[in-house]
């Protein structure tokens, strides 16, 4: 039904007290930045247009530089740097040590952030995420903060590094270049999306095994187990778990009739628990489950998420490298979560590596 509705037009971005008036504004040096242009908001101009830039830029050499250059962020080397700094016979916050620093240094490698700046990146991050369901002064703040640091990132001299924000900076789009306003809410968009989502993955999946020991124990002892249970994570945990959209027309769901205009909240987490998708068994956790009929955790359509394949790529190694390190870690204690009505994930899991 979800995917039924956007993939026929019915429903667009966004909510209609978005439309024409931003919903906030982040307050910026000299002007205002309508954090509503970002590219998840708008069908038609600017969302196309934004997002034409991933055909732009798709030059062969600068796709292979930049491919290398996140293979090596995500590559099996760091996540054992990261497993190398979490003691084994302990109990460790999963979370904290492993869950969240991987996400936050892939992106902030992407972007050419480096040093203490990553710590940072991550708390401001976070505020964004936990401001969806209500913003306090604090939050707003640090959201103000984030994007100050991120306009003078946009504007600081740039080097010869290949990176992310040079080619955003440099690489026409529809023949003209995109100003520091567009370029800034791109980054920011690109950081709040990828940063709580892929760690709520990793988390999430990581909380599923503890729970389900023959199934980790099945991934452990056969590595090519690992992108379908990958798969199989994304449709349990559903890190994102509703989207908003707004009938573009007069329309029907499920009998009840939905004027144009209405806001109509998607629950893709329960169209991941649809027995009539995903049969009598949609309420089990299953890595052997087959890949086809798909999840809809990255979203569907015009808007479907554009990290899917490196969110795919760093929770597969991470998984790989944990299972082959330590195949019978498990829960120390329960996980507490986060009060968020967008992202479903653990704000603290304890565990014992050793197992
Ligand atoms: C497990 C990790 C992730 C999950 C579950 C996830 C989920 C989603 C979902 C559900 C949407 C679509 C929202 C809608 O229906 O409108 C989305 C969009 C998006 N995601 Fe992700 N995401 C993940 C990781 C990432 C990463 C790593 C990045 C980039 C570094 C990223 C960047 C984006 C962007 C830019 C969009 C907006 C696309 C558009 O509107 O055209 N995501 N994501």
């Amino acid at each position: 039904m979800v995917a039924h509705l956007v993939e026929g037009h019915h429903l667009h971005e966004g909510h209609p007290d978005a439309v024409g008036e931003p919903a906030v504004h982040l307050p910026l040096d000299d002007h205002r930045v309508d954090a509503g242009t970002a590219v998840v908001d708008g069908d038609e101009p600017p969302h196309l247009h934004l997002s034409g830039s991933r055909v732009d830029v798709d030059d062969a050499d600068v796709r292979a530089e930049r491919v290398g250059e996140v293979g090596r962020a995500v590559d099996g080397g760091r996540v054992q740097v990261a497993l190398d700094a979490v003691p084994a016979d302990e109990p460790v916050d999963l979370v904290e040590a492993l869950a969240a620093p991987i996400p936050i240094a892939v992106i902030a490698e992407m972007l050419g952030v480096v040093g203490a700046d990553r710590a940072q990146l991550r708390r401001w991050s976070d505020a964004a995420i936990e401001s969806t369901d209500s913003t306090s002064a604090e939050q707003a703040e640090q959201l103000g903060q984030l994007a100050g640091f991120l306009m003078g990132h946009v504007r600081s001299p740039h080097t010869d590094r290949v990176d992310l924000l040079g080619l955003l900076k440099t690489t026409p789009v529809s023949d003209r270049l995109l100003d520091e306003a567009e370029i800034m809410g791109f980054c920011l968009t690109l950081l709040v999306a990828g940063n709580e989502t892929t760690r709520t993955l990793i988390s999430g999946g990581a909380e599923a095994l503890a729970r389900h020991p023959e199934q980790r124990a099945a991934l452990a002892s056969d590595a090519a187990l690992v992108p379908g249970a990958v798969e199989e994570m994304l449709r349990w945990v559903t890190p994102i778990q509703a989207f908003g959209r707004t009938a573009a027309i007069d329309t029907e769901i499920a009998g009840c009739e939905v004027p144009a205009g209405t806001f109509v909240v998607m629950l893709y987490a329960s169209a991941n628990r649809d027995e009539s998708v995903f049969g009598a068994t949609s309420d089990q956790f299953d890595v052997g489950r087959p890949v086809h009929p798909t999840h809809l955790a990255f979203g569907f359509g015009e808007h479907s998420c554009l990290g899917a394949s490196l969110a795919r790529l760093e929770s597969r190694i991470f998984f790989e490298e944990l299972l082959a390190r330590y195949p019978r870690y498990r829960l120390h204690g329960e996980p507490s979560y986060t009060a968020s009505t967008l992202v479903n994930g653990a704000r603290f899991m304890p565990v014992l590596l050793s197992g």
